[in-house]
């Protein structure tokens, strides 16, 4: 095996506008996997895709962040491929890899090539050039940012917050509110066109005489900038009571009020007292932008936030102002609607109340609200979320930043899907049938008698209908109860709906990835049918539905209340729980902990915000009863074990528990790779099998 030396451009072949970076590399043609560190994933903006196992050189096994793809180019040929990311200093080698046999020395962050297979020897080894770095002084101290950072960023992660209006990280920067005024100066220029040095050696800054905006301008070399001059002091406040001057005296009645900007930055950069003498301008109030959006213009501070986000985000370019100088208001254009299904995000990112939402409004101070770090449930995207609820009530739920699944962002439709929740229709107790009738019951004596129903049959006999609404940890259980029983007819019901490009997804069930890898949905549905012909026929005696309705797919309530045992556990009560025989109220989203995996392949998990009413209980507890009754202990006490007994069974969750997890979830497998369903041949063995025999 020969190696070469030579100069490897690396590239990002999805955004070929990121200028490539070179490393001088020791190079064997043959290999094909790349190690890069984690500055360079990042320079380069590389996706991660996947977390893969890999070996430490003191034998110990570690998992490391997948990335890809990246383009590797040298003496005119060119390879993709995806890469490891190690540590943060050197770029380390190509190894023609079979199954991850790499070791990597954890002291010097260095991948080696594990001794027992030499054969796998290759690569390339060479230094990254570093991301370049310019010195920046701020407030007479010097930082180092990488280039390209936004001035009023560089400033807030050295500390120096400046407050902003019209400036939001994922919009463009119009620099329209005028409030991150600074102080700003270039470096000095001496006769020789080099900066001129102070006695310590750092560049001498030529402060200008005017303040500048920071949100619009990016940091350069010897840069220098002052936040807090009394200059830049008096022009916030100058600011303020612009920005004042027609603003309403609304926080009493406000429902921003507890995170509006414009109060807070009052407080901090107001004046007490009011200079202005004229009549206040009145503009329109209580205007109904679009269904869920309503415009309060009086407290509108134009900083086009809302215009910005309808146009760049939502796709939607709806708003607009019209008329000038202080007149100027927001509006949306003749004949349109603020409707589109992101219309909330506006009301998010409004930095004052003039923007709210028809369904919040009034309801609670947010001051008030318990804010619960979760995820949405109502499709495969599993935005992240803030659920904001009271005294076990939801009032809200909010997108919470997950840059690698929905930015900033979430739809309406997710948002406001939690009032099922609170309705008059939730079951509240367990129920069994007594002479025909369902009479309340223990949970002791509802579990002993599904029990008593199940036990006299045979697999075959049997059905169980879950959901791609459940948790991992219910799914595994599920499982775990269908093979107890000897279930083969155990599907998810699938619930397809319209997706859009933006976050959306087509598939409503938030977990459908999660019931293929633990074996419990089949391929688009087809046991949910056969399950369907399976009851109509007679064939199956018991029918167990677990947060699903049967007549969704085609069972109706007479058909039901034929069968000797329909076991429902559900939350909501509907035209077949009057057929059950034993019917176990069990817990929405907000309502129970557990983990799902979105359609990218993300682990995530939800968290608890409310409890649940009655006497509903957590899906995994009554799943875990009623194996127990059926087979006896099962070491489960609680649903970190459910998750323990997972990781322990299913190598994509290994190494993991519910708490590493992390409130921003874990890529599981490459993005928009969904695990094989059962009943289908796994990809390897179908590479394996075309190795052979070449597909015709
Ligand atoms: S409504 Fe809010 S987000 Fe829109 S321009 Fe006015 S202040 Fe900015
Ligand atoms: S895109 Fe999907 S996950 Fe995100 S908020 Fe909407 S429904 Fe919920
Ligand atoms: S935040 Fe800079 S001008 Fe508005």
């Amino acid at each position: 095996m020969g190696y070469i030396h030579a100069e490897v451009k690396l590239r990002n072949p999805r955004l070929p506008e990121i200028p490539p970076t070179v490393v001088n590399a020791r190079v064997d043609s043959a290999a094909w996997l790349v190690c890069i560190p984690r500055s360079l994933a990042e320079q380069l903006q590389l996706e991660q895709v996947d977390i893969r196992p890999a070996q430490l050189a003191d034998g110990s096994a570690i998992r490391v962040p997948y990335v890809g793809p990246i383009e590797l180019r040298f003496e005119n040929r060119v390879a993709f491929s995806g890469a490891l990311v190690m540590g943060d200093e050197v770029l380390l080698g190509v190894v023609a890899m079979e199954d991850m046999d790499v070791l990597i020395d954890p002291r010097h962050q260095k991948l080696i090539v594990n001794p027992e297979h030499p054969e796998h020897a290759g690569g390339f080894v060479g230094q990254v050039e570093p991301v370049q770095l310019v010195n920046v002084q701020i407030n007479g101290l010097w930082h180092q940012f990488p280039k390209g950072t936004r001035l009023i960023e560089a400033c807030e992660q050295a500390g120096h917050f400046v407050p902003r209006y019209c400036y939001h990280k994922k919009l463009t920067s119009p620099g329209n509110c005028r409030m991150c005024l600074i102080e700003m100066g270039m470096p000095k220029m001496g006769p020789d066109r080099k900066p001129e040095l102070d006695e310590e050696g750092k560049p001498i800054i030529n402060w200008m005489p005017r303040p500048q905006i920071c949100c619009a301008t990016d940091v350069s070399e010897g840069l220098g900038v002052r936040t807090n001059s009394p200059l830049a002091e008096e022009c916030r406040r100058g600011v303020m009571e612009f920005l004042l001057i027609n603003h309403p005296l609304d926080c009493p009645i406000c429902d921003q009020a507890g995170e509006c900007r414009l109060q807070e930055f009052s407080v901090e950069y107001g004046r007490q007292d009011s200079r202005f003498l004229e009549n206040k301008v009145k503009k329109p109030k209580n205007v109904e932008l679009g269904p869920r959006v309503v415009l309060d213009d009086e407290r509108c501070i134009l900083c086009s936030r809302c215009i910005r986000f309808c146009k760049e985000i939502a796709h939607d370019d709806v708003l607009g102002f019209i008329d000038r100088g202080s007149y100027s208001t927001l509006t949306a254009h003749p004949g349109k609607r603020l409707e589109n299904n992101y219309s909330l995000n506006t009301v998010d990112i409004c930095p004052v109340g003039a923007l709210t939402s028809t369904d919040f409004r009034f309801k609670m101070r947010v001051w008030f609200l318990k804010e619960t770090k979760s995820i949405c449930t109502s499709c495969a995207t599993g935005c992240n979320t803030l659920i904001g609820s009271r005294e076990n009530v939801i009032y809200r739920q909010t997108p919470r930043e997950n840059n690698a699944v929905n930015s900033s962002w979430m739809c309406d439709y997710g948002r406001l899907n939690f009032d099922y929740l609170q309705s008059e229709r939730r079951l509240l107790e367990p129920l069994v049938r007594e002479n025909k009738v369902l009479q309340p019951t223990t949970w002791k004596r509802a579990i002993e008698r599904a029990a008593a129903q199940l036990k006299p049959l045979v697999g075959w006999q049997i059905a169980i209908l879950a959901s791609g609404r459940m948790t991992n940890e219910e799914l595994w259980l599920t499982r775990k109860l269908a093979q107890s029983l000897g279930v083969t007819l155990l599907d998810i019901v699938p619930r397809l709906g319209e997706g859009d490009d933006i976050l959306l997804s087509a598939d409503r069930n938030p977990n459908t990835n999660g019931a293929r890898l633990l074996a419990v949905a089949s391929a688009d549905g087809r046991v949910t049918r056969q399950i369907r012909e399976a009851v109509l026929s007679g064939q199956v005696r018991a029918l167990i539905s677990l947060g699903e309705n049967p007549a969704r797919i085609g069972i109706a309530p007479e058909t039901l209340a034929r069968l000797p045992v329909y076991l429902a556990v559900d939350l909501l009560s509907n035209q077949t729980i009057e057929s059950a025989s034993v019917v176990l109220p069990s817990l929405g989203f907000a309502e129970k902990r557990g983990s799902m995996i979105n359609r990218k392949g993300r682990l995530q998990r939800l968290n608890r915000a409310v409890r649940g009413p009655g006497q509903a209980r957590d899906d995994w507890e009554i799943l875990r009863d009623l194996l127990q009754a059926l087979t006896g202990g099962n070491g489960i006490y609680t649903i970190e074990d459910v998750f323990r007994q997972m990781s322990e069974a299913v190598p994509e969750f290994s190494g993991l528990t519910l708490s590493r997890i992390g409130d921003l979830g874990v890529e599981l497998w490459e993005t928009n790779r969904s695990p094989d369903a059962p009943g289908e041949p796994a990809r390897e063995k179908v590479r394996e099998r075309e190795k052979e025999q070449p597909p015709q």
